[in-house]
């Protein structure tokens, strides 16, 4: 990984003050490496013009006392010019810590679109014409941000938000998105837009100052073109050329700006909005290698470093940013999977918008595919009695209650070879814990008991027996009456119930019957509420004779 530079920024600071009093040497270039030579120690003096390396011990002297440094200390400074000093800052292309924070998190005046555009894009633009495709880029590390990091548990570094490399980075995956293209368009620079799903603002709290909270893009917005790059450990040099290509490049040279709303307008995936698709940009440079050179200034006494090499940028080997990360990880199935959480793929934002907001129990509107069922009452009866949802006491006057149930039942159901039956009974229970009980249809076979309430006399309040008192009295499975989880199965006779029982004081219907094994909890009850009773939301319709 790419290694953070704590250390180094304190050493540029040392670097500032290492002058050479009485340098034989002119200013201007002192060293040119060969071209794809390593920037080292040796290959510098190797490179030294003869009178610098005549007098190499005046060009590098201790700020405290103005003597030479020794060898070691030579080599140590010029070995941090090399990692520090050669590569060009990102920083130098706007020119502050302050531009580039704003500008990462999607504000600024060259991104809000104030009148400074042309002054503030010209700049960007300079450094294109002049440095853009010429020098290797080092990624954004600013002194301004290493002891905000180190004090918030971000790490020795200097990256700035969203895009820590050392800490929240583990995708090795950079995006920027744009909303605005008024300056030119992005089909004139033909860049596709994407869906934009959701940002959680958990994600960027450091650019949108908001714990926590979330946006959700449901349906079509603005136009939105998302940019990024990908690598694998180990392929970190163009990182900050990548980085320029996708985010100030873009800016510059075809006028994208403002991000996502909550979002950074650049970071790394996983504090990015999630989105369908993002085009995939690289670096590359040219074969014949980095050509480093060291320049000293005599007024000054400082030695610097710098570098140029032919960068070209261009897109990506895979069709976009999600397939190349998943083709540098083809080896991986789990991490190439990882992806999928950030671009979601064409098409698929109302799926993951879906799965979102269930998580955060914002339950999307919709249908259980059994439960809450309408019911058809071409087929069916008015609600009988019923709880919950379904709520409808029965009459109090039990014959009253019980003639016009009757009558429902008696109303001239036939089979389907004409001859006559009861019309079936069906409880609708939208609380039941299992499936088979959501919907029961209950198909009487034996003659009716006498209607009444005298028990002893063999009367049977027919309704009560299924509300309240679930009894085997003349109503035994299989012999009076059958049970059935649909209506196909019940007017076709398959798949009937195997298994019942009765009896139990306040409980009704259906007891613990079930289709083949016994199911506690299943039943109702108007009369005995107790935590077995799972029936709370349920309704009894009668059966409609057809015309
Ligand atoms: C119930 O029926 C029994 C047997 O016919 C009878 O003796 C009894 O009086 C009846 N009870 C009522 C309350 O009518």
């Amino acid at each position: 990984m790419f290694k953070p530079s704590y250390p180094a920024l304190a050493i540029l600071a040392i670097l500032a003050s290492s002058r050479g009093v009485d340098a034989a040497c002119t200013s201007g270039t002192i060293a040119t490496l060969a071209a794809g030579a390593s920037c080292t120690y040796d290959n510098f003096v190797a490179a030294l013009s003869a009178d610098c390396a005549a007098s190499i011990a005046d060009l590098f002297l201790n700020e405290a006392t103005g003597l030479p440094l020794d060898e070691a200390a030579r080599r140590a400074e010029v070995e941090a010019l090399c990692e520090y000093d050669a590569p060009t800052q990102f920083v130098e292309i706007q020119g502050s810590y302050q531009d580039d924070r704003r500008y990462f998190a999607g504000g600024s005046d060259l991104v809000d679109g104030s009148s400074s555009w042309n002054v503030l894009s010209g700049k960007i633009k300079r450094f294109e014409a002049n440095l853009g495709t010429k020098t290797v880029i080092a990624f954004p590390e600013y002194a301004a941000r290493i002891d905000y990091n180190s004090q918030n548990n971000l790490g020795a570094n200097g990256y700035p938000a969203n895009m820590n490399l050392e800490k929240s980075c583990s995708l090795n995956t950079i995006m920027c998105c744009f909303t605005d293209a008024s300056i030119s368009s992005f089909a004139a620079n033909a860049d596709a837009t994407t869906d934009v799903c959701r940002h959680d603002l958990r994600d960027s709290p450091q650019s949108n100052h908001i714990a926590n909270g979330w946006s959700v893009f449901p349906g079509a917005e603005t136009p939105t073109h998302c940019v990024g790059f990908t690598w694998n450990d180990g392929e970190e040099e163009l990182l900050g050329n990548m980085m320029y290509e996708v985010s100030l490049r873009q800016t510059a040279t075809k006028g994208y700006r403002q991000g996502v709303p909550g979002a950074p307008m650049c970071g790394c995936v996983e504090h990015m909005p999630v989105v369908e698709s993002a085009k995939c940009r690289t670096a590359v440079k040219d074969p014949a290698g980095i050509v480093y050179s060291f320049q000293y200034n005599e007024d000054s006494g400082y030695v610097s470093a710098s570098n140029t090499v032919a960068i070209t940028y261009q897109d990506c080997a895979n069709a976009d940013l999600a397939a190349q990360y998943k083709a540098n990880h083809a080896d991986d199935v789990e991490t190439a999977a990882l992806i999928d959480e950030h671009l979601v793929g064409a098409g698929n934002c109302d799926a993951d918008l879906e799965e979102y907001l269930n998580d955060e129990q914002f339950l999307l509107e919709g249908q259980h595919p059994r439960r809450y069922a309408q019911i058809d009452h071409s087929v069916w009866s008015d609600l009988v009695v019923g709880e919950g949802i379904r709520f409808l006491p029965p009459n109090p006057d039990p014959i009253v209650a019980d003639t016009a149930f009757r009558a429902l039942i008696e109303a001239g159901c036939k089979n389907a070879d004409g001859t006559p039956r009861y019309c079936m009974v069906r409880r609708f229970c939208d609380s039941c814990p299992h499936d088979s009980h959501i919907d029961i249809y209950y198909k009487r076979k034996t003659t009716l008991p006498p209607m009444g309430t005298n028990t002893t006399n063999g009367e049977v309040y027919f309704l009560d027996l299924f509300m309240n008192q679930w009894t085997s009295y003349k109503n035994i499975l299989n012999t009076d009456f059958e049970l059935y989880s649909n209506y196909q199965d019940a007017l076709n006779g398959v798949n009937k119930w195997m298994a019942c029982n009765y009896d139990s004081s306040g409980v009704g219907f259906p007891r613990d019957c079930g289709p083949r094994d016994t199911s506690v909890g299943e039943w109702n009850s108007y009369t005995n509420h107790n935590w077995f009773e799972r029936a709370n939301h349920h309704g009894f319709y009668v059966e409609k004779p057809s015309a």
